[in-house]
């Protein structure tokens, strides 16, 4: 007899039976889920189904989401029945403040109006001047190795991505390992994992050579970032970096900005949400292309006619068709993260007949639902043209390496343009190859980044035409 729970609806009361999932407490089993989540909730999935329920202690009860109507659900049909939990909010909030992946309801949708804007499509020509000196001045460094040189792509692509990401923000660059605010950014997420996986952690204020480490890293975020900000302010000079647009932007409804302290929290949330995500992409894209020939041919091919010796401008980016589409189907096998933020039911709610209590903590885990046999033939198979426009008639959750609804990744078209700027770049003027015999494997830390890097040698085209050769 499964459990039921009551749930009312429309003035009636229904009993619905709880999701199934594994008997009893699963807490001593949360390393495994911590771990090797993938394989712990891909085992899971395969035995009890699209949605489980994991109780891992009384008072805590997690369910995974894998169905794309779920996401639907939850995301988008009925969004405020779910918010962010604090268990999440509140160690991330530690270094992003009440930015926009940490705030909900009035602040969080005033910001959301605020920023949109910068982040349209014909708003990024600047951002991609950017991206573009970036990566060439990368290609640059690289030219400088001996041929065949060694390099670990995982952490070059972490290096541009932080690079572009500052710049883009507000013309500084961040990414040199002496830089302070660049250590700060890495000694602070560390500790946001600690916190965040461990439960039984002291509490922040106490003075332990932890917690002093992280306050340290903290302020010194929050000085230069405030410091390139009140400076800002008080800047005749003409900027076109998102920064400038944050400063003067003004809602409609109330008239007013932001103070120098919520954009203190974006920027951090930007630089923070704006590189590790792409880095961890890109760097799967580059193992893709590696253990994938034909699809890196197929690039080469389509740079040679769509750019020749051409760099890829801003116009020319829309013709780069298939390049996007390896990207698209790199995100949907090896997405950045295995799901979104858990979301914590704020009333009974219903997900496919089965009950949600109150206070229900969901995972919407989407690299399952982007792997789903039911939504994709092949699976597992890597397919860049299932993005062709004729074949994408999918259901609409069924991939969601941006999210959906009114939280839907911000930095959508951003990140889009950087990946095929990067990539089209670097092809150009490189033949990638991976190193053989090397491990390679998923560390589900934060991102799903490789934990070993990602080792190729790198030579330098000496005709660009040759390279379909
Ligand atoms: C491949 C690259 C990226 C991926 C896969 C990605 C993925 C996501 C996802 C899945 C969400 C929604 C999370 C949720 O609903 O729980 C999100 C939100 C967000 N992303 Fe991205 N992102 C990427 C790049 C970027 C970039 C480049 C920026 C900024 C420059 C950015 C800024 C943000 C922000 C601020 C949010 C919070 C939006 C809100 O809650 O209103 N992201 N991203």
């Amino acid at each position: 007899m499964p459990d039921l729970e009551e749930v009312p609806q429309q003035g009636t009361k229904r009993y619905l039976p709880a999701p199934p999932g594994p008997p009893g407490y699963l807490l001593f089993k949360l390393p495994s889920l911590q771990k090797t989540p993938i394989e712990y909730l891909g085992t899971l999935h395969q035995e009890y189904g699209d949605l489980v329920r994991l109780p891992i202690m009384p008072g805590l009860t997690l369910y995974s989401a894998i169905h794309p109507d779920h996401a639907e659900h939850i995301l988008s049909t009925y969004p405020n029945r779910y918010g962010k939990p604090d268990f999440f909010l509140k160690p991330m909030g530690l270094v992003q403040g009440q930015g926009l992946f940490t705030s909900e309801g009035d602040l969080w949708q005033k910001h959301r109006r605020l920023m949109q804007p910068a982040f349209q499509q014909k708003k990024l020509v600047y951002i991609h001047t950017v991206m573009l000196k970036c990566v060439q001045s990368l290609i640059r460094e690289w030219e400088e190795k001996p041929e065949g040189a060694v390099i670990d792509i995982a952490a070059e692509m972490t290096r541009l991505t932080l690079q572009i990401v500052s710049l883009a923000l507000f013309s500084v660059d961040i990414s040199q390992e002496s830089d302070a605010l660049g250590k700060a950014f890495r000694t602070a997420l560390a500790y946001v994992y600690f916190r965040l996986t461990s439960p039984l952690a002291v509490p922040v204020w106490l003075p332990t050579p932890r917690n002093l480490k992280f306050r340290q890293a903290k302020q010194t975020l929050n000085r230069i970032v405030l410091d390139i900000i009140q400076s800002r302010r008080y800047d005749r000079t003409e900027h076109y970096d998102l920064l400038s647009m944050l400063l003067t932007a003004q809602d409609a409804e109330t008239q007013t900005g932001m103070s120098d302290r919520q954009l203190q929290d974006e920027v951090i949330t930007l630089i923070n949400a704006g590189h590790e995500t792409m880095a961890t992409a890109l760097a799967w894209t580059w193992y893709i292309l590696g253990t994938h020939p034909h699809i890196l041919t197929r690039i080469e091919d389509e740079i040679n006619t769509e750019l020749g010796a051409e760099a890829p401008s801003f116009e020319t980016l829309p013709q780069l068709e298939y390049t996007g589409r390896v990207f698209d189907e790199s995100l949907r096998l090896y997405p950045p993260g295995i799901g979104l933020a858990p979301r914590m039911a704020l009333e009974r709610d219903e997900l496919q007949g089965y009950a949600i209590p109150k206070g229900a903590i969901i995972n919407i885990n989407s690299y399952f639902t982007s792997r789903h046999r039911q939504y994709w033939d092949d699976a597992e198979q890597f397919d860049p043209d299932r993005f062709l426009p004729d074949q994408v008639h999918r259901h609409k959750y069924a991939y969601l390496p941006f999210g959906a609804g009114p939280h839907v990744c911000i930095g959508k078209n951003f990140a889009l343009m950087e990946a095929k700027t990067i990539l089209a770049a670097i092809i150009q003027k490189f033949r990638i190859s991976l190193v053989p015999n090397q491990p390679i494997e998923i560390d589900p830390r934060f991102t799903l980044r490789p934990k070993y890097g990602i080792k190729v040698t790198i030579h330098q085209k000496t005709d660009r035409y040759a390279a379909t050769g």
